[in-house]
């Protein structure tokens, strides 16, 4: 069999893992030719397209970013820069030319809804979840998340110690738009005092007698950590926004730090290798078992899939009965 892989949408922590998972598994394993296809599905654009073979796959377990390149391309996009295109078709092309029996698609959300596009015009595919943010549907974790959550933990533990000396509030914005499971996991974690998400509606007075309450205790600092897509007024940031907030509610000090894109840099955590490696060996046994059409998934402890039709469009959030926000809770955080 002939397979090309690629990688789309932002990058993280364990997908170079993850392809080492996957051409290990298929050359070695099952004698399978295996293309890497560059930048995303431009490379299926551009024929940008190169075997892989035991030498180029050395040295990915701990490497971060993508050897293979990415891109947010969105071939199948129906407005914007993309109308009217024949992009599709000429991915398609492609895949006939080069012989192609599977597609191995490795991202996130967005990648997941082209993954399902493919599939619909005939493409046998198989794909893997990829995204610090947690939030592609139909796996209960994905790669990259671990990373993440330890990074923005290590942050947050290093402004503890210059909050308290400070007798500060300290304001630290971790990534996720849509979904908050970094601002929780590592809020909770790096035992944060207030913990905002842009699922939860948050009230600015009661983050101030959060911060109060504290100063009553005896702990005359404290932690917020906001995720990046909390709602703002006048376009600021979310952590600019909640700090001035915050001084202006309480009159205390108050500094923000926003951690950025240093949060999906790096080598992957061991936990992330070793989900990498699973999901990339359970997606070559997918081809060679002729099970296409599926996404590669975490369930508890066990990999399997799910229909990557069931998976496009839907995103994967903090609901408010989370038992983490719920410990949270109980312990006395704040969540807005
Ligand atoms: O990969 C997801 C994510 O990290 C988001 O949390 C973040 O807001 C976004 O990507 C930004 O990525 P880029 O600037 O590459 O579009």
């Amino acid at each position: 069999m002939k397979i090309g892989i690629l990688t789309s949408g932002g990058d993280c922590p364990g997908i170079n893992a993850t392809i080492r998972g996957v051409c290990k598994t298929a050359i070695s394993h099952y004698g399978m030719e295996v293309y890497g296809i560059h930048n995303g599905f431009r490379g299926l654009m551009d024929e940008d397209i190169t075997q892989l073979n035991e030498k180029s796959l050395t040295g990915l377990l701990n490497l971060g970013g993508t050897v293979l390149g990415t891109s947010r391309e969105k071939p199948f996009r129906k407005k914007g820069i993309s109308a009217g295109s024949n992009k599709p078709d000429i991915i398609l092309n492609t895949i006939r030319k080069f012989g192609f029996d599977c597609i191995v698609c490795i991202g996130g959300n967005g990648t997941q809804k082209t993954a399902a596009e493919l599939v619909a015009s005939g493409v046998n595919v198989v794909s893997i979840p990829k995204t610090i943010d947690n939030d592609v549907w139909g796996t209960d974790v994905s790669f990259g998340f671990d990373s993440a959550v330890s990074i923005a933990t290590d942050a947050i533990d290093r402004l503890h110690s210059t909050a308290s000396s400070h007798q500060r509030v300290m304001v630290i914005e971790v990534m996720g738009h849509k979904a908050g499971w970094i601002a929780l996991y590592s809020g909770m974690a790096g035992g944060g005092d207030i913990i905002l998400l842009p699922e939860l509606p948050f009230n600015i007075h009661h983050i101030g007698d959060a911060i109060i309450n504290r100063l009553k205790k005896g702990k005359p600092y404290s932690i917020v950590v906001v995720a990046e897509g909390i709602p703002t007024l006048g376009g600021k940031k979310a952590a600019q926004y909640i700090a001035e907030e915050i001084e202006y509610e309480t009159g205390f000090e108050t500094r923000e730090t926003v951690l950025g894109y240093i949060q999906r840099g790096g080598s992957p955590t061991a936990f992330d290798r070793i989900l990498a490696t699973r999901m990339g060996g359970h997606a070559t046994e997918l081809i060679a078992q002729g099970r296409f059409g599926q996404m590669v998934s975490l369930r508890g402890t066990d990999i399997t899939s799910v229909p990557i039709s069931e998976v496009a469009g839907k995103l994967k959030l903090v609901t408010e009965d989370d038992d983490l926000i719920t410990q949270g809770r109980r312990m006395g955080i704040c969540f807005g």
